[in-house]
């Protein structure tokens, strides 16, 4: 499983790159308009802080299909590298989907709730397709089967659309949907500390701190080799 971020703040997103292996960004109306700056100036200094390679996706706001492929190109055109519009998973989505796969232009069908949806969208060509983990247990529907499900319906329908899992409250459903087969995650910036933090682990390190110190001092082993 591969990790992305959920941002739309360069900044964040240029310090959590120098600590955790991320492969891209992800963004969404709700997390741009958090950051009150001007949407392209937001997106354009995104591209410059990951640079070419690492994956940008980017929500189209149009609702009609054709409306949707011309702001993906836009978009594309703009943000240049590797790029993904995101495309709501409706029948016009549907169909901005197959219109877009047939000009090259990459998609992540997103605000994805069941594994149908999944599943028309991985038909019309999505790359990626985006469950909403939390959102979905916030209307008590087992999010962990439904990743579970789509996984399992990609797998047997031979289907190379990846699932990039989207909304997050906890590690656990973090563990959860990578144990599913998520392929991909993305995550708000703040929450990577959560997954790699744990107390034991902290615990360990005073005792390799006090056990070496009651032996060595302040040397370090660079001292002594
Ligand atoms: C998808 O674009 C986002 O990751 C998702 O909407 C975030 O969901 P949340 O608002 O539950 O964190």
């Amino acid at each position: 499983m591969i990790y992305l971020a959920d941002s739309a703040n360069a900044k964040d997103v240029a310090a959590l790159l120098d600590r955790f292996p991320i492969e891209g960004v992800t963004t969404n109306p709700t997390i741009v308009a958090r950051e009150k700056a001007d949407f392209g100036r937001l997106l354009t200094d995104m591209r410059k802080v990951i640079g070419p390679d690492l994956m940008l996706h980017a929500q189209t706001m149009q609702t009609e299909a054709c409306a949707m492929a011309r702001e993906a190109l836009a978009l594309k055109e703009a943000l240049g590298g590797n790029f993904y519009v995101k495309i709501p998973a409706t029948a016009e989505g549907l169909k901005a989907i197959r219109m877009l796969k047939g000009m090259g232009v990459r998609t992540t069908a997103t605000a994805i709730f069941s594994a149908q949806q999944a599943l028309l969208c991985a038909r019309a060509g999505a790359d990626f397709v985006a469950p909403y983990v939390n959102k979905l247990s916030d209307i008590c529907v087992d999010a962990i089967s439904v990743v579970g499900e789509i996984a399992r319906e990609f797998d047997r329908f031979s289907l190379n659309t990846r699932i990039l899992s989207a909304s997050f409250r906890n590690v656990d459903q973090v563990n959860q949907v990578a144990l599913m087969g998520s392929h991909a995650i993305t995550l708000p910036v703040p929450f990577f500390d959560k997954l790699i933090d744990h107390p034991m682990t902290s615990l360990a390190l005073q005792g390799f701190e006090a056990d070496w110190r009651a032996v060595y001092g302040d040397k370090k082993p660079e001292d002594m080799i």
